[in-house]
């Protein structure tokens, strides 16, 4: 058994892009490395292996990896003359989009892994033949890689647990059911699982993730007394409601949700369950409904208005998010006035906005009408530009509140801490080292562009 020995001394740096999933997988792929011998590299430079695990999304994510791929070629080859080696694997949605072509036009690379094979890093290091051409692996091995990603170490009292992966939606303008396939949910014992692993070493908020969260489904685990009876009979609701049962475990959040999945059941949950963080990312993309067709949302601009409202009669602090493209095919200006009608109507905590990006192979780069650069360039400052006062007014409202903040990690300033609120804003205070990883009141008094400043408040003192 020579071959399972650990090797010693090989170093990984992995770079990623992309979106909180990619961060997650990231997070798993340093995990299966480790074992055989990979720890991480504080350089690309420096690195045995270097992973680049990819984005697809928009056109400038993609093009990102060839420059990447560009400067490790001249790393590689520095490496090389002081007889040394590097292995450039590229993982992730460009992977999976481009499959062999990554490796026609930048040879440099050595293998190429889909988001859904790369659990087999370990095997496919083992078999790299440089003779033989770059590995290629982008079969849709889901199930498999779920079963394999039982193991982690926590890196903090925050982390991601994926619930479900893929979708089903086929919006115009996404490449995400190409590149990560069909919605396929993890079981409920998997999760629990990695939960409680993660609660035993000190975690104290959880997030699930999913492309499309809020379609995660699956059985309820033997002996559950809810009521439900058949397969997939719990919905995201009934999870998370489950999750906050694990000792330790004090804060649930969920990503990303679709307005089409946002059932009764977990509008209750965000109503019902203290552990459940007020705030939710609903991206809805667009305001017009005539454009909210063409992309295929399935939803028209007063479902996802009516839809807060119900959410927000739920749960009345919840903080709403959302994402937005403008310039897609065929919007006018009326319907991009729309748009910044909804927004006004439903009052951002946060969002990010994109201008519409032509993605090959999805129905909206086949589309006529696409909108000029200039023109969406002006929308998009317009959107912006609203987007950032609400947040901006939505921070400045936390001023003189008692916000409770999870310490994540040290400040910029010595004796200081940064957390999170329930509103997922950065929150600074000075406290000491010794309550990293806990849940403290903290009076806020100020607001920064990007984050909000406080003092910590005694447990006597009364919450104002
Ligand atoms: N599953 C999630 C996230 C998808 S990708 C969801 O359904 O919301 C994240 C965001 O990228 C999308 O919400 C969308 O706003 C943006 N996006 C996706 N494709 C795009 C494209 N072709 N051009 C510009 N923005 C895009
Ligand atoms: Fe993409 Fe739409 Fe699926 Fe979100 S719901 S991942 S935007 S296709
Ligand atoms: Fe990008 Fe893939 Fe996530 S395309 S946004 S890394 S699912």
């Amino acid at each position: 058994m020579t071959e399972m020995r650990p090797k010693q001394g090989k170093s990984v740096f992995i770079r990623t892009y992309g979106c909180q999933m990619n961060v997650y997988d990231s997070e798993r792929m340093a995990d299966l490395l480790k074992p055989i011998g990979y720890e991480a590299a504080s350089a690309p430079e420096d690195a045995d292996l270097v992973i680049l695990n990819t984005c697809h999304i928009r056109e400038k994510a993609a093009e990102k990896v060839y420059s990447e791929l560009g400067r490790l070629k001249k790393a590689k080859a520095r490496r090389a003359e002081a007889g040394g080696d590097m292995t450039i694997a590229v993982a992730g949605c460009v992977a999976q989009a481009e499959g062999a072509e990554i490796s026609a036009r930048a040879p440099v690379v050595d293998m190429v892994i889909g988001p859904q094979a790369y659990h087999r890093l370990p095997e496919l290091l083992a078999r790299d033949a440089r003779s033989r051409g770059a590995v290629l692996e982008t079969d849709f091995a889901v199930e498999e890689k779920f079963d394999r990603l039982a193991d982690r170490e926590a890196d903090g009292p925050a982390a991601f647990v994926t619930v479900q992966e893929g979708c089903d939606k086929f919006c115009t303008f996404c490449v995400v059911p190409y590149t990560r396939g069909a919605e396929v949910s993890r079981p409920v014992d998997a999760i629990v699982g990695e939960a409680r692993a993660l609660a035993a070493q000190g975690v104290k908020e959880i997030t699930l993730l999913g492309q499309n969260v809020n379609a995660w489904a699956g059985a309820a685990p033997a002996g559950d007394t809810s009521g439900a009876s058949g397969r997939d009979d719990w919905k995201l609701g009934e999870l998370c409601r489950h999750l906050a049962k694990i000792g330790g475990i004090e804060r649930i959040r969920f990503t990303t949700s679709h307005p089409r999945d946002m059932d009764d059941g977990l509008i209750a949950a965000l109503g019902e369950e203290p552990k459940l963080m007020p705030y939710l990312h609903l991206p809805v993309q667009a305001g017009s409904d005539g454009v909210l067709k063409a992309m295929n949302r399935g939803h028209t601009a007063e479902h996802y208005v009516r839809l807060i409202e119900k959410i927000r009669a739920a749960r009345p602090d919840i903080a709403i998010s959302g994402d937005f493209i403008v310039g897609f095919p065929g919007e006018t200006n009326e319907d991009f006035e729309e748009t910044l009608a909804l927004v006004e109507a439903v009052g951002y905590a946060s969002a990010y906005s994109f201008k519409y990006s032509r993605r090959p192979g999805t129905p909206g780069a086949a589309m006529r009408q696409q909108v000029a650069e200039a023109e969406k360039d002006d929308r998009l400052a317009r959107l912006q530009a609203l987007l950032e006062r609400q947040r901006t007014a939505f921070n400045a409202a936390q001023i003189g509140r008692v916000l409770p903040v999870l310490f994540e990690k040290p400040g910029r300033h010595p004796g200081q801490l940064v957390g999170r609120s329930p509103y997922l804003q950065s929150v600074h205070a000075k406290a000491p080292d010794s309550m990293l990883g806990t849940i403290a009141p903290v009076r806020i008094e100020d607001v920064t562009p990007n984050a909000l400043a406080g003092a910590l408040i005694d447990e006597g003192e009364d919450a104002a």
